[in-house]
């Protein structure tokens, strides 16, 4: 692993990036509000569980729960539900929010590379928006793999390389110049599990996968959104000028007045893959 790679630093992403939802959030906030798509991500993500009365399902890296806070009235009944993140935090927002619910939740911190429940436990993992974050994928999918029962499925969302791919190119030379030593979100090039390469990463521990893609886009119209979802994933020590975050939010701002709007693309999906 390049230990200078956030992405991939657990230290840094439980500690840090993900010690809550408030980084998480500032991104979601963007697709929230400038989505084009006409299904909502989280049902969208929740019809590709195909949840059955009385299954049992485990979410790795769950953040604070969206996909179950989003979807539970549609929960089939007598479900049990686990849900675990990295970080500690995370899981007590998913806990504080899902708890009284009704459902047969149950929330503990857990590392996928480390999954401490029996072999065939469940009939549906989740690992949604996290394997990118896997030091060591290989363990991480040998884990999911051995928890899953027979004919069990991984459900598994990530980007593809076109993803936010316009957001570097709305970045000037001289702004990249002061802040060098800090990659914007969306600059980051390709990331380790995605659309492009999920499937061969897959194949070694699953029998069948399928991919599944989100149609969207979106139409910004508040620069101070585009800002907060570029420098929502940068480490404490890589300081940032506030000139330069000035200078881009002067220049989003008049490029929202000037054309309405700024578009960006968006290239998401999910790989479900069957023991
Ligand atoms: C981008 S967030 C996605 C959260 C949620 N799945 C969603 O789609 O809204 C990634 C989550 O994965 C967690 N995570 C990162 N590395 C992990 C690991 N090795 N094991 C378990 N969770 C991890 C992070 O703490 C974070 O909550």
């Amino acid at each position: 692993m390049d230990s200078q790679d956030p992405f991939r630093d657990s230290d840094y992403l439980q500690k840090n990036q993900y010690r809550d939802s408030s980084n998480l959030d500032a991104r979601a906030a963007l697709h929230r509000q400038f989505s084009t798509a006409t299904a909502d991500w989280q049902p969208w993500v929740f019809d590709l569980l195909r949840l059955e009365p009385g299954m049992r399902v485990l979410e790795c890296g769950c953040g604070p729960g969206w996909l179950w806070r989003q979807n539970v009235d549609r929960i089939p009944a007598g479900c049990q539900i686990t849900l675990t993140d990295l970080s500690p935090g995370m899981v007590a927002e998913a806990e504080a929010a899902l708890a009284g619910s009704g459902h047969q939740f149950s929330f503990q911190p857990a590392n996928i590379q480390a999954l401490d429940f029996a072999d065939g436990t469940f009939d549906v993992v989740v690992a949604n928006h996290m394997l990118y974050h896997v030091p060591d994928l290989a363990q991480g999918l040998a884990a999911v793999q051995r928890v899953l029962k027979p004919n069990g499925r991984l459900i598994a969302a990530t980007n593809g390389d076109e993803h936010m791919k316009e957001l570097p190119l709305l970045v000037p030379e001289a702004v990249r110049q002061k802040v060098a030593s800090w990659r914007m979100r969306g600059m980051a090039g390709q990331l380790p599990f995605r659309l492009e390469n999920g499937r061969s990463l897959l194949a070694p521990f699953f029998a069948q996968i399928e991919q599944h893609l989100y149609e969207d886009s979106l139409w910004v119209t508040d620069a101070d959104a585009l800002v907060a979802y570029a420098f929502s994933m940068i480490k404490p020590e890589m300081e940032v000028p506030e000139t330069a975050v000035a200078h881009l939010r002067e220049l989003w701002a008049a490029k929202i007045a000037a054309d309405g709007g700024i578009h960006i693309s968006k290239q998401s999906g999910v790989f479900v893959a069957t023991r």
